[in-house]
């Protein structure tokens, strides 16, 4: 949340710095606002409550006049609603010096009261403005912006990603992170800084990712990075695989609708490199066979939609590598006393790889002595760096809060990741894993063709229900968590009530909320290759059509035994069970954003909610 960026060069950053936040936007967009220190040395600032648009109307109206120092804050709220006030950059030292934030100073009312008991005086109530005020204090003692913040950091507790500018200091950004992302993006006599990658992609493919407790000074020529104590440290260059036009909206009405139509490919680019004659071979995991043969358990941690790529990810990992799974949210799981130790592996799932959930979950984990394994979307992302292993899903940038593209490649690479497993342990044969991953490498052509041929009629369909007030997804096996991952789409985009059931559990207590007209959607497995699992489902159609329901079955091709019992059929091509999940969520994710369009409603960017969620 907040996305966060600095630059310093030759050229006149107010648009760099608007053109980044454009990127970032989705990490939050309760304000935004922008400090620019310009050529004749005076520090402006511009700061409006509400998306980035309104900052960039308010600078059109009223320019501020440009420089080549500056920072750019886009905001998720936390302390203090969206207000102007509230909106970064805050000012310091006599409002020489601007200040942005991410994150969450958790000890922010005890160093508020000494400062107020000091006589300074606030403008805002956010955390932000307390580390602005330490910051000024220490760069009015010292005269220098990076021994202040050294001494600004040692007294903040919680996460952060701060940066800072100061007037006298023309060409030079100071950054700081504990626990909150930031990554350095390199220019030929020009530096960046960023949340992640996307705020400077389109100037540069050169990146550098610091480390937690680091302080990183950029001017145009130089970046130096110390940790908190001022000892210099090595940081790690890479190279940025997203070009710019793939974080672009192109031709399509929003970010969520090209993200959709990108399945296909974010499951193709997760598998490319690691298949080889038929066998799974993960570069990224060579040499690291001892993760995976001793262990005796896995438990994969995720929130959102992550979690329920997991909890399909389940089913593989345990019929194919024959190790007991267990899916857990990855707040939920921190907080008890889980038994878990050497013989563990954590898998964590996170597109961003900066949920502090799972972050936190992640650290705690290791702590305990676990082995972590990481699947991440996000090149320079800090759950990666702090994991033993990790496998990319190449999904490329996901900008739409919702997630969509990454949760097919998070299934994919979680599928690979069983196959390789499955080998490593000797639970697998050839024979078996080249059946697999044929499988596997047909699913892109099958999303393709659900795109193609039923994209139109789920629209239509959903905008004819545009006035539905709740809907309820049905799914057993693997159907189950795309029932859950259905329900969590509708309900964040459209703001409908949805909720999502194991099928077999309808009559233990939900059927009661089925009343005549209730929609209900409903993942039929396929009838070949499942005709048990088929068969129970299409008994749970008729105790809920029995009782009125309106059911929308979720069907393979040629399924004809539905036909009687449904009131409409979303068809999906034929496949093997374990590979139906990355085509029945098609149609869903369909379904939602035509919902939610129906609804006149911003798909990209729903009321309350950020993509990154960095902070608790
Ligand atoms: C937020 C987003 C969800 C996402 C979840 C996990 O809640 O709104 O769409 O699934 O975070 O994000 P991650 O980046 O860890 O996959």
């Amino acid at each position: 949340m907040c996305g966060i960026i600095g630059y310093v060069g030759p050229r006149p950053s107010q648009d760099i710095l608007i053109s980044g936040l454009a990127r970032l936007e989705y990490r939050g967009y309760d304000s935004a606002g922008i400090a620019v220190i310009d050529g004749e040395g005076s520090l402006g600032t511009r700061k409006r409550a509400g998306k980035l648009q309104v900052l960039r109307d308010d600078l059109a109206a009223h320019p501020l006049a440009d420089g080549t120092t500056g920072i750019g804050h886009t905001r998720w709220a936390t302390h203090g609603g969206p207000t102007d006030a509230n909106a970064h950059p805050h000012l310091a030292d006599d409002d020489k010096l601007a200040v942005i934030h991410n994150g969450i100073i958790e000890n922010f009312a005890d160093l508020k009261a000494e400062l107020v008991d000091a006589g300074h005086t606030f403008r805002s109530e956010t955390d932000t403005e307390v580390a602005a005020a330490l910051l000024g204090r220490e760069y009015a003692a010292s005269g220098d912006l990076v021994e202040a913040f050294r001494a600004t950091v040692s007294r903040l507790e919680g996460a952060f990603t701060l940066l800072a500018l100061h007037r006298d200091q023309p060409g030079l950004v100071v950054g700081a992170r504990r626990n909150s992302p930031l990554v350095i993006g390199l220019g030929d006599g020009e530096n960046f800084l960023g949340s992640d990658v996307a705020a400077f992609v389109e100037h540069t493919r050169h990146a550098l990712a610091i480390g937690q407790d680091e302080i990183v000074a950029i001017t145009p020529d130089e970046v130096t990075v110390t940790d908190f104590s001022g000892d210099a440290v090595d940081v790690e260059p890479f190279e940025v695989v997203w070009d710019a036009a793939a974080a672009d909206k192109g031709g399509w009405s929003s970010f969520m609708a090209k993200e959709v139509s990108e399945e296909p490919e974010a499951v193709a680019n997760t598998i490319r490199g690691r298949v080889h004659d038929g066998i799974v071979e993960i570069p990224e995991l060579d040499g690291l066979d001892e993760l995976f043969t001793d262990i005796d358990r896995i438990i994969v941690i995720a929130c959102g939609t992550a979690a329920y790529a997991g909890m399909v990810g389940k089913y593989a990992l345990e019929q194919w590598a024959r190790v007991p799974v267990d899916v857990e949210l990855a707040h939920e799981f921190r907080y008890r006393d889980p038994v878990i130790g050497a013989r563990t592996l954590v898998v964590s799932i996170s597109q961003s790889g900066e949920t502090m959930d799972t972050l936190m979950a992640v650290k705690f984990a290791r702590e305990a002595g676990a082995k972590t394994l990481s699947i991440c979307n996000t090149q320079g992302a800090t759950i990666p760096r702090e994991s033993d292993a990790i496998v990319y899903t190449h999904a490329g940038p996901e900008v739409a809060v919702a997630s969509t593209k990454a949760f097919v490649a998070q299934i994919t690479a979680l599928y690979l990741l069983a196959l390789h497993v499955g080998r490593v342990r000797g639970a697998l044969d050839a024979e078996t894993i080249a059946a697999q991953v044929a499988q596997l490498e047909a699913v892109p052509e099958k999303i393709a063709r659900v795109l193609a041929t039923e994209q139109e009629h789920i629209e239509q369909f959903a905008h004819w229900m545009a006035d539905t007030r709740s809907v309820i997804f049905l799914g057993r096996h693997v159907g189950y968590p795309i029932a859950l991952e259905g329900a969590l789409k509708l309900k964040e985009i459209s703001y409908i009530h949805a909720e999502g059931f194991a099928a077999g559990e309808l009559k233990h207590g939900p059927i009661a909320l089925i009343e005549p007209g209730q929609p209900v959607f409903v993942m039929v497995p396929s009838p070949s290759s499942s005709p048990l699992l088929h068969a129970k489902v299409v008994s749970n159609i008729q105790e809920i059509r029995a009782r009125g329901a309106r059911i929308i079955a979720v069907a393979e091709e040629g399924d004809a035994a539905v036909l009687p019992f449904a009131d409409e059929v979303l068809r999906i091509p034929l496949a093997e069970p374990l590979f139906e999940p990355l085509l029945a969520v098609v149609p869903l994710h369909i379904f939602a954003m035509g919902l939610a369009t129906a609804k006149g409603l911003d798909v990209d960017q729903p009321r309350n909610l950020a993509k990154s969620v960095t902070v608790e």
